[in-house]
């Protein structure tokens, strides 16, 4: 039973790698550094700021994020935005479909971010954790707790990614780009030099909207990072402490009987 098991499980992954590489080689992914790297990384509030605005006047054209609710724009350890300006925000940026009043009305902070499938494009919300798990830049293992998995990475490759050549095939245009899996990608190069006008003065180069953009989708993909961190920080540090009070526990038990002699 159980070797049937494994050989089924065996077959299935062969398969899916196999459907995965025969695409072509694999995409290189740059090491871009992020500050929620490492096990003490934190988002950085202006970033997430940076990269709502980024996804808002760019990506949300085509790019859905539907399963990120507006509300927690306002949360702490995300963008942080003031509740008054999450409501503005949301009233402003999206339509959202009513079926009770059955027609599109403007988002409120209890609505999620629309989906959005104009052209097919994926939904946004999952994929800095969706992807690049076993081939960022670092690999698996301790690497990615140090490091991160490579799903911001993975995007920001993208972003700053395109070649700049293009391929017509069957009709539809491609885009070379030599983060993408396949080499080339389906989506036209989205970020130009100054795009955005950032109200903190940070410089639009498109780099820095990648990188702001990739760790915004970062913590859509992943709110709660900085809770889970410290509460995995406390339970290490319980851990230790509790080793440390077994270990003296256990002396002082067979301390009677350590270094007797056995009677013969
Ligand atoms: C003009 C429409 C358009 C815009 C604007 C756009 N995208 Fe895309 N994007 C696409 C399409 C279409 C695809 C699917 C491409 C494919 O599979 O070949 C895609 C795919 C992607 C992927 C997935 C790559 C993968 O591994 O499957 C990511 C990540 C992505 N876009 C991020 C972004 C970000 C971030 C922005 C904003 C800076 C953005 N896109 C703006 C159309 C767009």
């Amino acid at each position: 039973m159980f070797k049937k098991l494994a050989l089924t499980a065996a077959t299935a992954l062969t398969l899916a790698a196999g459907g995965a590489f025969a695409a072509g080689e694999e995409g290189h992914v740059e090491d871009f550094d992020f500050s929620f790297e490492g096990p003490f990384g934190s988002y950085d509030q202006m970033q997430l700021q940076r990269g709502l605005q980024v996804y808002t006047e760019i990506c949300s054209s085509c790019h859905g994020l539907q399963y990120v609710p507006l509300r927690t724009l306002s949360d702490e350890g995300g963008p942080g935005l003031p509740e008054d300006q999450v409501r503005a925000y949301a009233q402003q940026n999206f339509q959202v479909f009513d079926a009770e009043e059955d027609d599109f009305r403007a988002a409120t902070p209890t609505d999620h971010f629309p989906a959005n499938d104009s052209v097919g494009a994926p939904d946004l919300s999952l994929m800095a954790k969706s992807r690049a798990g076993f081939h960022g830049p670092h690999g698996t293992g301790i690497n990615q707790i140090i490091y991160g998995m490579g799903g911001p990475e993975y995007i920001a490759s993208i972003l700053t990614g395109y070649t700049g050549e293009e391929l017509e095939q069957a009709g539809t245009v491609l885009y070379e780009n030599h983060a993408f899996p396949s080499g080339y990608i389906g989506m036209p190069p989205p970020l130009a030099e100054g795009q955005v006008e950032y109200q903190d003065g940070t410089e639009a180069s498109v780099e820095q909207m990648a990188k702001d953009v990739s760790a915004f989708l970062m913590w859509a993909a992943e709110p709660k990072m900085m809770a889970r961190k410290s509460v995995g920080f406390v339970g290490v540090l319980f851990l230790v402490v509790l080793s440390v009070l077994l270990y003296l526990t256990n002396k002082r038990i067979w301390a009677p009987l350590k270094g007797k002699k056995t009677p013969a």
